[in-house]
């Protein structure tokens, strides 16, 4: 029988959820949550559903199975738990919780009410990723010496409510967006991250929160891995694999066009949730473009036998022999893969990947992050949990 689901936050992220929905088997998307007015009646038109003016109401209804959990992060502990509390399976959005304590309690909800909690939907879910470590998992190159993820974008160019650019309030890149890259160098590298350190810079004079970083993860085991983000939109790295993973010449300057857009007074924060930003983002002349794998910056794998790094396709393996290709399955859009795990683990009672504990791991990573470049000093970490995969 399907699963049915409720989404709480009828926001930008929340989209995700309806599409992937739709994408996938064994889910009934059947209701939402959310303070507005305006974006209850939206979903309720768009797709049908039952909606409410609070996640207590919300998961009130006994039908319910399972809350995705995407408003913005200073409620995503408070939501979870209120989920977790009346019953229901929850998928919660990066970062998990601004603090610590706040995933203790998140976990222990989850444990006292015998359901599944997973922190969802951070580019480590990326097909390329993941057969990245398909293939470190398959011992063919050997161990993971060191792993190098970057990402320039223009984070910040894009319409933003005041929380995600307040730092206190889990705004800027470090909690915004390093949850996405921590993923993906704990899942390659083995997932024990032992210390941090790191700079972040508040570069941007219309927002006064972190804009971008640099992070150095040393790993258990003696692997070590380099985060670098930058938000501002002057160079974008998707132009680094133009004809590569985007299949032709893509048309340059995002962060231009947003810029422009800015300065003409075009970007409000409801150009946000109507789409209006993305088209300006992605320009007239990308408009039927799609990647053909997701992409999230350049990710490079070193490993005692060889390297490894994302294709148009799937990834690139470099090994004795030189360069060969192992492919993936098209992709469906975000949040499918995700989506499929949390159900199996759900009905088939098996331990959930990405669970509250890795969830926890990622958040202290990132707040370390933040920690070491307020007091310039390297960070230990204790909270680490092993890839699962
Ligand atoms: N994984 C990703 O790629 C990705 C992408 C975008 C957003 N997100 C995440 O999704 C979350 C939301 O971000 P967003 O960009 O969609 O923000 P948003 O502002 O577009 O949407 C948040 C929604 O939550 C609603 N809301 C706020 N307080 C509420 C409350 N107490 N009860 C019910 N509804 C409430 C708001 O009215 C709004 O509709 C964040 O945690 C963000 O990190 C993730």
């Amino acid at each position: 029988m399907n699963l049915k689901i409720g989404l709480v936050g009828l926001g930008t992220g929340g989209r995700s959820l309806p599409l992937a929905v739709s994408k996938t088997t064994g889910f009934d998307f059947v209701a939402g949550a959310d303070l507005r007015a305006e974006g209850r009646a939206l979903y309720a038109k768009e797709f049908g559903i039952e909606t409410f003016d609070s996640v207590e109401a919300l998961c009130a209804m006994k039908a319910l199975d399972a809350v995705y959990v995407a408003t913005p992060n200073p409620f995503h502990a408070g939501h979870a738990i209120a989920a977790l509390q009346a019953g229901k399976h929850v998928m919660v959005e990066k970062p998990m919780a601004l603090t610590l304590a706040d995933c203790d309690r998140m976990i222990a909800a989850a444990e006292k009410n015998r359901v599944k909690l997973m922190v969802a939907h951070t580019r480590s879910w990326n097909a390329p990723i993941r057969k990245m470590r398909e293939v470190i998992s398959s011992g063919r190159l050997g161990r993971v010496t060191q792993v190098h993820t970057i990402r320039y974008s223009p984070w910040l160019l894009r319409p933003r409510e005041p929380m995600e650019i307040d730092t206190a309030l889990g705004g800027g890149v470090c909690y915004r967006q390093a949850p996405h890259q921590v993923d993906i160098a704990r899942l390659l590298g083995g997932g024990l991250v032992e210390s941090v350190r790191a700079h972040a810079g508040r570069w941007s004079p219309d927002n006064d929160t972190e804009g971008n970083y640099s992070a150095l993860l040393q790993f258990q085991g003696s692997v070590s891995a380099t985060l670098i983000y930058d938000g501002y939109g002057y160079f974008d790295d998707r132009e680094f694999i133009e004809g590569d993973v985007f299949g032709g010449d893509r048309q340059s300057g995002p962060g231009q066009r947003l810029r422009q857009a800015r300065a003409a007074g075009q970007l409000d924060k409801n150009t946000s949730r109507s789409g209006v930003a993305f088209d300006i983002e992605r320009g007239d002349g990308d408009a039927n473009r799609r990647p053909r794998q997701p992409f999230f910056g350049i990710t490079i794998v070193s490993c005692e036998r060889g390297a490894l790094r994302q294709s148009s396709e799937g990834v690139f393996i470099y090994d004795e022999r030189g360069r060969s290709e192992v492919t993936c399955d098209k992709w469906d859009g975000p949040l499918k893969v995700e989506l499929d795990e949390f159900r199996r683990a759900i009905t088939q009672d098996l331990p959930m990947p990405h669970d509250g504990h890795w969830g926890k791991a990622t958040l202290e990573v990132c707040l370390a992050m933040l920690q070491s470049s307020r007091d310039g000093r390297e960070q230990q970490l204790l909270h680490q949990v092993a890839s699962p995969y």
